[in-house]
């Protein structure tokens, strides 16, 4: 099983992909589904600022276009290149979609690796659930 500081290093590498022209932001996200297999995405800016694809939306994507609908993640590593990120508030409401009880979220605040479930990150968030009565 690969371990944190694994999936924060290919969370660092595929932000040296990003492009950030504009925030000059280099944001990475790996995710390990419940299937076993690591998406990876990085942000994608755009000219018309709003259209800007966060790291972790990106990798969330990707990893629906191959697992499909039924998709869970079970880690997610979030790394900024020179910087410390937790995601932003969309992404997490993203990964709440996809997300299972166990599922955890890993980033860096103040050199130190920080593991967080949904529940942490999203207290009182929206869910799929609350459309179902
Ligand atoms: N960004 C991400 O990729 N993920 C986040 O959770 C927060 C922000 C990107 C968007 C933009 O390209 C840059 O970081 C600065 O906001």
């Amino acid at each position: 099983m690969i371990t944190d500081i694994e999936l924060m290093d290919r969370a660092r590498g595929v932000a040296e992909l990003a492009y950030s022209p504009y925030s000059s932001a280099k944001v990475g996200c790996a995710l390990v589904t419940e299937a076993g297999r690591i998406y990876l995405g990085c942000n994608v800016e755009n000219a018309s600022y709003g259209l800007t694809m966060c790291a972790e939306r990106v990798a969330v994507g990707r990893a629906v276009a191959e697992e499909g609908a039924g998709m869970r993640w079970v880690r997610a590593a979030v790394v900024a290149l020179g910087l410390e990120f937790p995601p932003c508030g969309a992404c997490r409401q993203v990964l709440a979609e996809f997300a299972m009880a166990e599922s955890r979220v890993i980033f860096l605040s103040q050199g130190e690796l920080v593991s967080m479930g949904m529940s942490e990150l999203l207290p009182a968030g929206f869910a799929p659930a609350d459309l179902n009565g």
